[in-house]
């Protein structure tokens, strides 16, 4: 185990096991469709890897970067896009993937821009979930965990850029962040 987390939340059986079960949901509930699957980067890139492989429908991928600023839990206008869709949604059925929803401003917001490209529908893919840290109102539709409010890392989600490609989810060691 890498030396700066203090335990494993998820190891990599379960989320294994957990993105299969999230594949088969979404593979009922798209029958016949053929969305359009976005991963927000940077955190959704190994998550979003996985999920797509474990989906059994006819699908395409895009990507954004975004960022989020400000008291943005009630205005779109609170929402970075550093990198756009390369496709147009008009008439899609999307599915934002995203490595967490925190907060909820970043999902929030970014929904609310992206609803008025006219989708057919949204739905969201996160695969944790901090509801004791929710700002916004705004629920996932597929949810890999809800966890407790700590500092996780691993599987795309980084602290300062780091630990994106450890293959669990751990807890980092306080003095990891506190030290600098
Ligand atoms: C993280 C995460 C979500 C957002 C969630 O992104 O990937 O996009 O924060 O937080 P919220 O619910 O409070 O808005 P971050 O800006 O750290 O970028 P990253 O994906 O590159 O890690």
């Amino acid at each position: 185990m890498n030396r700066d987390i203090q335990r494993i939340l998820v190891d990599e059986a379960r989320l294994s096991e957990r993105v299969n079960e999230l594949g088969r949901a979404m593979t009922a509930d798209y029958a016949g469709r053929e969305p359009l699957i976005v991963g927000i980067l940077r955190g959704s890139f190994i998550f979003m890897a996985d999920l797509v492989r474990v989906c059994d429908f006819p699908c395409t991928v895009d990507f954004m970067v975004v960022s989020s600023y400000g008291g943005g839990a009630t205005s779109s206008g609170n929402v970075r896009i550093l990198k756009d869709l390369s496709e147009d949604i008009s008439g899609r059925d999307v599915i934002l993937v995203e490595d967490i929803l925190d907060t909820g401003r970043t999902l929030y917001n970014l929904r609310d821009v992206l609803s008025r490209r006219g989708p057919r529908s949204i739905r969201i893919a996160a695969l944790l979930d901090k509801p004791d840290r929710r700002e916004a109102d705004i629920t996932a539709d597929y949810v890999g965990f809800t966890v407790p409010n700590e500092f996780v890392v691993g599987y795309g989600l980084d602290y300062d850029q780091r630990y994106r490609t450890l293959p669990y989810i751990g807890i980092l060691k306080p003095e990891v962040y506190t030290s600098s």
